[in-house]
């Protein structure tokens, strides 16, 4: 049996789509899929305005302009990431500071506001790192695997140091608080800019493509703007900036259209097959199904089990390579991003809790297309 990690989940209304893209020739960066993508993506986290990007890297680097994050600046980011959410930190000659996760795997905010009160002055200028005497200007928190970040004590720290949000909600869309401050706010919305990503392993794919949303308008407009080659006029051809190719294509488009309508089907269905892995392997030793915040209502993108040898028997990595061995793809969580050759001159802040899901902690299958039989296999196969 060959079971793989994620893979899309895509339906034949993705094909009258296309076909439509084709026989109109609305195949680029123009064309009635795009406009109605964004609307869908708006209307379903609760915003009045989304825009639309070849990626989600490419959203996070034009979040990162509209900031006015220069040469220079620095941004508070997670150690515990996909890399794609820091390097468009240093496209805009600016620099990371890593800091750690807490349990929910997302930056922890006791750390942050540690870092801030202790190592950083906080002046008129601005929040000024006391090692490097640069101005930190934001913090980049992921909402990762689709977990939650603890949004209203971190944008409470970022109030008080005055810090600029984005979110890199790549791995979230859908997850959402249903209780306390922010009750019924999803990931992406809470920060000054949220960003998705519709790659083909995120809960909803276009094959490749991004979203940005934000309270801001202002801030929506200029990335539509920067988006498309910042052109000031179409006929002449008028730049007035330097912008960047990044705006999402039709037949991108053509599939997310189709896609967020299946959103909420996928979830319930994760949902489910998430509670399952949690019954079945619950009564192994040493192993733990790693949970989602509390008072949320997460998107069940990624499950995560956490392997302790001492009660196990075997390490992350032994069980890894048996499952390997059975067809099923597993992986571990990433190497840590401070520990990336780019990254190793960058300043990092007691990444401790990091350290131990890096060393500990496997992804099992979780496509929404994962049938009862497969999952009971992987189980089988963890259980023996
Ligand atoms: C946490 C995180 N940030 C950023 C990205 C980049 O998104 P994309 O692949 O759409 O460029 C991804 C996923 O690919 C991600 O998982």
């Amino acid at each position: 049996m060959e079971i793989p990690l994620s893979v899309p989940n895509l339906n034949s209304n993705i094909v009258d789509n296309l076909r439509e893209c084709v026989e109109t020739g609305w195949v680029s960066t123009g064309g009635r899929f795009i406009a109605e993508f964004e609307e869908k993506v708006a209307a379903y986290v609760g915003v009045d305005d989304a825009v639309s990007t070849q990626s989600g890297t490419a959203g996070l680097h034009l979040a990162l302009e509209v900031l006015n994050i220069e040469a220079g600046d620095e941004v508070i980011v997670p150690a515990l990431t996909f890399i794609a959410a820091v390097n468009p930190v240093k496209y805009v000659g600016a620099n990371p500071v890593f800091m750690d996760n807490d349990d929910s795997f997302c930056i922890d905010p006791v750390k942050l506001e540690k870092f801030c009160a202790k190592d950083c002055n906080f002046t008129e200028q601005g929040l000024i790192n006391n090692l490097t005497g640069r101005r930190i200007k934001a913090i980049i928190i992921v909402h990762v695997f689709g977990n939650m970040a603890d949004m209203p004590r971190l944008v409470q720290i970022a109030q008080k140091y005055g810090l600029k949000i984005i979110e890199d909600a790549t791995e979230a869309l859908g997850t959402r608080y249903s209780e306390g401050p922010y009750s019924g706010k999803f990931a992406g919305t809470m920060g000054d800019i949220g960003v998705y990503s519709f790659n083909a392993n995120k809960i909803i794919t276009t094959g490749g493509g991004g979203m940005l949303v934000s309270g801001n308008q202002k801030y929506l407009d200029e990335i539509r703007y920067l988006s498309t080659t910042a052109k000031d006029d179409g006929l002449f051809f008028i730049h007035n900036d330097i912008g960047y190719n990044y705006r999402m294509l039709n037949i991108q488009a053509a599939f997310g259209v189709s896609q967020i309508d299946e959103l909420e089907t996928f979830i319930s269905i994760k949902k489910k097959n998430y509670e399952l892995y949690k019954e079945l392997l619950g009564s192994v030793r040493g192993i733990t199904i790693l949970p989602f915040r509390a008072r949320t209502r997460p998107n069940y993108w990624f499950y995560s089990i956490h392997v302790d040898k001492s009660e196990y028997g075997q390490n992350r990595n032994e069980l890894m390579s048996r499952l390997i061995e059975a067809g099923i793809q597993c992986r571990p969580v990433w190497k840590l991003i401070h520990t990336q050759k780019p990254y190793l001159p960058a300043q990092s802040f007691r990444i401790e809790k990091a350290e131990g899901y890096a060393a500990n902690v496997l992804n099992l299958p979780c496509s929404v297309n994962l049938t009862e039989q497969q999952l009971a296999y992987v189980c089988k196969n963890i259980l023996t």
